[in-house]
């Protein structure tokens, strides 16, 4: 069971799951802000500990987007399928430039790498509510929705607040507010800060924060100095049902004090 699983983490990884009032943490050695090659690594360790924590059974997997996620991505393979089936689904729409970093790639590339099904999300990330209303009742976005709310898995990354705002390209004006506002770090659209209060929201199809405490399976991979403070905040937000992968970089200055 879970508890058995649980049993395997060393000290550190103990004193991290207890700072951050999560169930479980795994530290990959490095610092994700230093090289490639240790993002990759952390995505490696995150298909571990995914199979360790799945049971077999039938699951609805909610993917976000980013690189981490792409990251992890090209380590799945067709040995999880074995006695599991996988349906993935994008946990929320499109945004900035790079095609192979969107939620919608990312699902995809998942399913084909372990040979299960993929629906699409086909919508930017952040709409008018004129706009999101117009939308909602399209067929192609209410199937993908249902699927969603559906999903008994969950695995995302945290960014970094900065990196974020530049990557959605945000208007210099709402820059500044949120930099007024302090945010540290977003998930599922949602900006927060250093103590996991949400100061800003973006109306958008996809998974909001709420919904990642009915999810039983859920799996946070998010590594790099530069985002310690993103995880240490998010972690006010997180159920304590989630399991953490991380790297020494963040888990270091998390446990030192930022
Ligand atoms: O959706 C984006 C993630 O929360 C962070 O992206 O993995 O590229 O840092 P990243």
């Amino acid at each position: 069971g879970i508890l058995d699983r649980m049993l395997t983490m060393d000290r550190k990884e103990e004193a991290l799951a207890k700072k951050l009032n999560l169930q479980f943490c795994r530290i990959v050695p490095g610092d994700t802000d230093d090289s490639k090659e240790i993002l990759d690594i952390l995505g490696e360790h995150a298909v571990e500990v995914f199979d360790e924590l799945l049971p077999e059974g039938a699951f609805v997997v909610a993917v976000a987007g980013g690189s981490t996620m792409l990251a992890m991505a090209q380590h799945m393979t067709t040995e999880l399928s074995e006695q599991r089936h996988f349906t993935f689904v994008p946990a929320r729409g499109g945004l900035g430039d790079l095609m192979a970093i969107q939620a919608n790639s990312v699902s995809d590339s998942m399913a084909q790498a372990t040979g299960g099904s993929n629906t699409a999300l086909f919508v930017p990330d952040d709409l008018s509510e004129e706009a999101l209303n117009l939308l909602k009742n399209e067929p192609s976005i209410l199937q993908t929705m249902n699927l969603m709310k559906q999903a008994n898995c969950l695995l995302y990354s945290i960014g970094s607040a900065k990196v974020m705002m530049e990557r959605r390209k945000m208007p210099a004006e709402l820059k500044a507010i949120l930099v007024e506002k302090q945010a540290v770090g977003e998930a599922f659209g949602c900006y927060f800060d250093d103590k996991g209060r949400i100061v800003h929201r973006l109306s958008r199809f996809g998974l909001q924060i709420e919904d990642v405490a009915a999810i039983p399976y859920a799996i946070a991979i998010a590594g790099g100095s530069s985002k310690a403070n993103a995880i240490q905040a998010y972690s006010h937000i997180a159920p304590e049902h989630t399991w953490l992968v991380t790297d020494e970089g963040a888990a270091n200055s998390i446990l030192k004090g930022i």
